[in-house]
Protein backbone atom coordinates (compact mmCIF):
# COMPACT_ATOMS: atom_id res chain seq x y z
CA UNK A 1 0.00 0.00 0.00
CA UNK A 2 1.62 2.67 0.35
CA UNK A 3 2.04 3.40 -3.38
CA UNK A 4 5.14 4.68 -2.57
CA UNK A 5 5.02 5.62 -6.04
CA UNK A 6 4.50 8.00 -7.52
CA UNK A 7 2.58 9.48 -10.61
CA UNK A 8 1.86 6.33 -12.29
CA UNK A 9 -1.40 7.72 -13.62
CA UNK A 10 -1.69 5.00 -16.26
CA UNK A 11 -3.68 2.61 -16.15
CA UNK A 12 -2.42 -0.61 -15.07
CA UNK A 13 -4.09 -2.26 -18.31
CA UNK A 14 -2.46 0.28 -20.46
CA UNK A 15 1.24 -0.94 -19.76
CA UNK A 16 1.75 -0.76 -23.77
CA UNK A 17 0.81 2.83 -23.89
CA UNK A 18 3.90 5.25 -23.65
CA UNK A 19 3.76 7.48 -20.62
CA UNK A 20 5.33 10.74 -20.60
CA UNK A 21 8.86 10.63 -18.53
CA UNK A 22 6.79 12.28 -15.92
CA UNK A 23 4.99 9.75 -15.10
CA UNK A 24 7.60 7.01 -14.58
CA UNK A 25 9.21 8.92 -12.37
CA UNK A 26 9.06 7.34 -9.31
CA UNK A 27 8.91 9.10 -5.73
CA UNK A 28 8.65 7.26 -2.48
CA UNK A 29 5.83 8.01 -0.42
CA UNK A 30 6.33 5.71 2.61
CA UNK A 31 8.43 3.75 4.93
CA UNK A 32 8.84 0.63 6.98
CA UNK A 33 6.96 0.43 9.90
CA UNK A 34 6.51 -2.42 12.60
CA UNK A 35 3.59 -3.57 14.80
CA UNK A 36 5.59 -3.46 17.43
CA UNK A 37 5.27 0.80 17.53
CA UNK A 38 1.65 0.32 16.47
CA UNK A 39 0.56 -2.90 17.95
CA UNK A 40 -3.53 -2.60 16.80
CA UNK A 41 -2.66 -2.97 13.37
CA UNK A 42 -3.49 -5.78 12.07
CA UNK A 43 -3.75 -8.01 9.04
CA UNK A 44 -6.77 -10.23 7.75
CA UNK A 45 -5.67 -13.21 6.12
CA UNK A 46 -7.43 -16.10 4.15
CA UNK A 47 -4.41 -18.44 3.15
CA UNK A 48 -7.33 -20.60 1.60
CA UNK A 49 -8.31 -17.87 -1.29
CA UNK A 50 -5.28 -16.06 -1.23
CA UNK A 51 -2.48 -19.08 -1.00
CA UNK A 52 0.74 -18.72 2.04
CA UNK A 53 3.21 -16.98 0.27
CA UNK A 54 2.26 -13.52 1.99
CA UNK A 55 0.46 -15.25 4.95
CA UNK A 56 -2.73 -14.85 2.82
CA UNK A 57 -3.31 -11.43 3.77
CA UNK A 58 -5.22 -9.42 1.81
CA UNK A 59 -7.03 -6.36 3.72
CA UNK A 60 -5.70 -4.64 6.64
CA UNK A 61 -7.40 -3.38 10.19
CA UNK A 62 -7.03 -2.26 13.47
CA UNK A 63 -7.93 -3.60 16.95
CA UNK A 64 -9.99 -1.39 18.78
CA UNK A 65 -11.10 -3.88 21.46
CA UNK A 66 -9.84 -6.77 22.79
CA UNK A 67 -11.96 -8.75 21.07
CA UNK A 68 -13.41 -6.78 17.88
CA UNK A 69 -11.40 -5.29 14.86
CA UNK A 70 -12.66 -2.57 12.52
CA UNK A 71 -12.29 -2.73 8.52
CA UNK A 72 -13.93 -2.11 5.57
CA UNK A 73 -16.94 -3.77 4.44
CA UNK A 74 -15.60 -4.47 0.91
CA UNK A 75 -12.93 -6.69 2.00
CA UNK A 76 -15.66 -9.23 1.83
CA UNK A 77 -17.19 -8.36 -1.24
CA UNK A 78 -16.68 -9.44 -4.47
CA UNK A 79 -17.48 -7.42 -7.85
CA UNK A 80 -19.07 -10.77 -9.44
CA UNK A 81 -20.58 -12.39 -6.30
CA UNK A 82 -21.47 -9.91 -3.99
CA UNK A 83 -21.05 -11.16 -0.34
CA UNK A 84 -18.51 -13.82 -0.01
CA UNK A 85 -16.91 -16.00 2.60
CA UNK A 86 -12.80 -15.85 3.04
CA UNK A 87 -12.10 -18.91 4.07
CA UNK A 88 -10.51 -19.96 7.04
CA UNK A 89 -10.33 -16.13 7.71
CA UNK A 90 -7.99 -15.27 10.44
CA UNK A 91 -6.70 -11.78 11.96
CA UNK A 92 -2.73 -11.90 12.40
CA UNK A 93 -1.46 -9.69 15.03
CA UNK A 94 2.10 -8.55 15.79
CA UNK A 95 3.66 -9.62 12.29
CA UNK A 96 5.01 -6.85 10.15
CA UNK A 97 6.55 -9.42 7.37
CA UNK A 98 4.27 -11.12 5.98
CA UNK A 99 6.69 -14.33 4.94
CA UNK A 100 7.45 -15.32 8.36
CA UNK A 101 5.29 -16.52 10.87
CA UNK A 102 5.84 -13.89 14.18
CA UNK A 103 2.70 -12.90 16.05
CA UNK A 104 -0.44 -14.80 16.17
CA UNK A 105 -3.02 -15.80 13.74
CA UNK A 106 -6.50 -15.64 15.17
CA UNK A 107 -9.69 -17.42 14.07
CA UNK A 108 -12.47 -14.99 13.73
CA UNK A 109 -16.20 -16.26 15.38
CA UNK A 110 -18.42 -13.42 13.10
CA UNK A 111 -18.21 -10.80 10.75
CA UNK A 112 -20.70 -7.76 10.87
CA UNK A 113 -21.08 -5.55 8.08
CA UNK A 114 -22.57 -1.69 8.27
CA UNK A 115 -26.23 -2.48 7.47
CA UNK A 116 -26.35 0.53 4.94
CA UNK A 117 -23.14 -0.49 3.24
CA UNK A 118 -23.47 -0.21 -0.44
CA UNK A 119 -20.85 -1.86 -2.81
CA UNK A 120 -22.13 -0.03 -5.63
CA UNK A 121 -21.85 3.58 -3.80
CA UNK A 122 -18.93 2.58 -1.89
CA UNK A 123 -20.71 4.22 1.26
CA UNK A 124 -20.79 3.01 4.94
CA UNK A 125 -17.42 0.83 4.01
CA UNK A 126 -17.27 -0.67 7.38
CA UNK A 127 -17.02 -4.11 9.03
CA UNK A 128 -16.54 -5.53 12.94
CA UNK A 129 -14.87 -9.04 13.17
CA UNK A 130 -15.20 -10.61 16.72
CA UNK A 131 -12.33 -12.63 17.37
CA UNK A 132 -12.20 -16.21 18.73
CA UNK A 133 -9.58 -14.92 21.16
CA UNK A 134 -8.86 -12.10 23.34
CA UNK A 135 -5.90 -10.22 22.88
CA UNK A 136 -5.93 -8.46 26.12
CA UNK A 137 -1.91 -7.60 26.39
CA UNK A 138 -2.20 -5.57 23.31
CA UNK A 139 -2.84 -1.71 23.39
CA UNK A 140 -6.01 -1.03 21.03
CA UNK A 141 -6.86 2.06 19.17
CA UNK A 142 -9.37 4.55 20.13
CA UNK A 143 -12.38 5.19 17.65
CA UNK A 144 -13.18 8.88 16.25
CA UNK A 145 -16.50 10.48 17.67
CA UNK A 146 -19.84 9.90 15.59
CA UNK A 147 -20.02 13.56 13.97
CA UNK A 148 -17.05 14.62 15.10
CA UNK A 149 -15.76 17.34 12.22
CA UNK A 150 -12.18 18.74 13.67
CA UNK A 151 -10.21 15.68 12.73
CA UNK A 152 -11.27 15.87 8.51
CA UNK A 153 -10.35 19.28 8.71
CA UNK A 154 -8.66 19.77 4.98
CA UNK A 155 -4.55 19.54 5.14
CA UNK A 156 -4.31 17.48 8.49
CA UNK A 157 -1.77 15.21 8.48
CA UNK A 158 -2.83 11.87 8.67
CA UNK A 159 -0.98 8.36 8.73
CA UNK A 160 -2.09 5.37 6.95
CA UNK A 161 -0.49 2.01 6.94
CA UNK A 162 -1.06 -1.07 5.30
CA UNK A 163 0.91 -4.65 3.17
CA UNK A 164 -0.32 -3.48 -0.16
CA UNK A 165 0.67 -2.86 -3.29
CA UNK A 166 3.47 -0.06 -3.41
CA UNK A 167 2.99 0.95 -7.21
CA UNK A 168 -0.14 0.32 -8.43
CA UNK A 169 1.07 -2.73 -10.65
CA UNK A 170 0.60 -5.31 -8.25
CA UNK A 171 4.16 -5.05 -6.08
CA UNK A 172 2.74 -6.14 -2.80
CA UNK A 173 4.73 -4.79 0.01
CA UNK A 174 5.86 -8.41 2.33
CA UNK A 175 6.21 -5.43 5.07
CA UNK A 176 4.41 -3.74 7.22
CA UNK A 177 4.45 0.25 5.54
CA UNK A 178 3.27 3.28 6.63
CA UNK A 179 2.89 6.93 4.97
CA UNK A 180 1.56 10.09 5.82
CA UNK A 181 -0.94 12.22 3.74
CA UNK A 182 -2.85 15.38 4.03
CA UNK A 183 -6.37 15.66 4.30
CA UNK A 184 -7.95 16.77 0.87
CA UNK A 185 -10.80 19.70 1.11
CA UNK A 186 -13.82 17.96 0.15
CA UNK A 187 -14.70 20.31 -2.71
CA UNK A 188 -11.35 19.70 -4.16
CA UNK A 189 -12.22 15.58 -3.75
CA UNK A 190 -16.02 16.06 -5.61
CA UNK A 191 -14.56 17.42 -8.23
CA UNK A 192 -11.85 14.63 -8.30
CA UNK A 193 -14.91 12.03 -8.02
CA UNK A 194 -17.57 13.71 -9.85
CA UNK A 195 -19.39 9.79 -10.18
CA UNK A 196 -19.26 7.53 -13.42
CA UNK A 197 -16.20 5.89 -14.36
CA UNK A 198 -14.04 7.51 -11.19
CA UNK A 199 -16.71 6.84 -8.48
CA UNK A 200 -18.96 9.43 -6.84
CA UNK A 201 -17.03 11.06 -3.85
CA UNK A 202 -19.67 11.60 -0.76
CA UNK A 203 -18.51 13.61 2.19
CA UNK A 204 -21.57 12.38 4.39
CA UNK A 205 -19.54 8.82 4.43
CA UNK A 206 -16.11 9.56 2.80
CA UNK A 207 -12.83 11.66 3.29
CA UNK A 208 -9.94 11.85 0.99
CA UNK A 209 -6.43 12.64 1.62
CA UNK A 210 -3.04 12.61 -0.89
CA UNK A 211 -0.65 15.42 -1.60
CA UNK A 212 -2.04 17.47 -4.72
CA UNK A 213 1.23 16.19 -6.68
CA UNK A 214 0.28 12.67 -6.11
CA UNK A 215 3.27 10.04 -5.33
CA UNK A 216 1.51 8.84 -1.53
CA UNK A 217 -1.31 6.67 -1.35
CA UNK A 218 -2.60 3.61 -0.12
CA UNK A 219 -3.22 1.18 -2.79
CA UNK A 220 -4.58 -2.55 -3.21
CA UNK A 221 -4.16 -4.70 -0.56
CA UNK A 222 -4.30 -1.61 1.81
CA UNK A 223 -8.03 -2.12 2.04
CA UNK A 224 -9.55 -1.49 5.31
CA UNK A 225 -6.34 -0.84 6.55
CA UNK A 226 -6.38 1.96 9.44
CA UNK A 227 -5.98 6.37 8.73
CA UNK A 228 -4.85 7.73 12.17
CA UNK A 229 -4.72 11.22 13.32
CA UNK A 230 -3.34 12.20 16.66
CA UNK A 231 -4.08 8.68 17.56
CA UNK A 232 -7.27 7.80 16.91
CA UNK A 233 -8.94 6.18 14.29
CA UNK A 234 -10.59 8.11 11.83
CA UNK A 235 -10.36 6.67 8.32
CA UNK A 236 -10.42 3.34 7.32
CA UNK A 237 -9.00 2.33 3.46
CA UNK A 238 -11.76 2.34 1.46
CA UNK A 239 -11.16 2.99 -2.87
CA UNK A 240 -10.01 5.69 -5.30
CA UNK A 241 -8.66 5.37 -8.40
CA UNK A 242 -5.84 4.32 -9.53
CA UNK A 243 -3.13 4.48 -6.93
CA UNK A 244 -0.96 8.23 -5.78
CA UNK A 245 -2.36 9.75 -9.13
CA UNK A 246 -1.80 13.51 -8.85
CA UNK A 247 -5.87 14.00 -9.97
CA UNK A 248 -6.91 11.32 -7.67
CA UNK A 249 -6.59 11.25 -3.93
CA UNK A 250 -7.62 7.91 -1.99
CA UNK A 251 -10.92 7.84 -0.25
CA UNK A 252 -11.10 6.59 3.12
CA UNK A 253 -14.30 5.64 4.63
CA UNK A 254 -15.09 8.46 7.25
CA UNK A 255 -15.40 6.84 10.62
CA UNK A 256 -17.11 9.51 12.33
CA UNK A 257 -19.86 8.75 9.98
CA UNK A 258 -19.93 5.06 11.25
CA UNK A 259 -18.46 5.32 14.77
CA UNK A 260 -21.72 5.19 16.60
CA UNK A 261 -23.12 1.75 14.67
CA UNK A 262 -19.71 0.65 15.39
CA UNK A 263 -19.69 1.31 18.90
CA UNK A 264 -22.92 -0.82 19.21
CA UNK A 265 -21.33 -3.80 18.23
CA UNK A 266 -18.28 -3.90 20.31
N1 LIG B 1 -10.01 -1.07 -2.72
C1 LIG B 1 -8.62 -1.23 -2.43
C2 LIG B 1 -8.38 -2.49 -1.65
O1 LIG B 1 -9.25 -3.32 -1.63
C3 LIG B 1 -8.04 -0.01 -1.79
C4 LIG B 1 -7.83 1.03 -2.79
C5 LIG B 1 -7.34 2.29 -2.21
N2 LIG B 1 -6.89 3.08 -3.31
C6 LIG B 1 -6.29 4.24 -3.21
N3 LIG B 1 -5.86 4.80 -4.29
N4 LIG B 1 -6.14 4.83 -2.05
O2 LIG B 1 -7.30 -2.79 -1.20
Amino acid sequence: MLALLAAVPVPLVALGTAAPAEAQRRVVGGSAVSTADHPWIVALSSRQQFGSGRSGQFCGGALVTPTKVVTAAHCFYDEARGRVDRPGLKVIVGRDDMRGTSGREVAVRSVWIHPDYSFAANMNDVAVLTLAESQGALPVVELVGQGETEPYAAGTTTQVYGWGDTTGRGDYSPVLRGVSVPVVPDQVCAQAYPGGQDGRFDARGMVCAGEERGGKDACQGDSGGPMIVDGRLVGLVSWGTGCAEAAHPGVYTRVSSVADAVRSVL
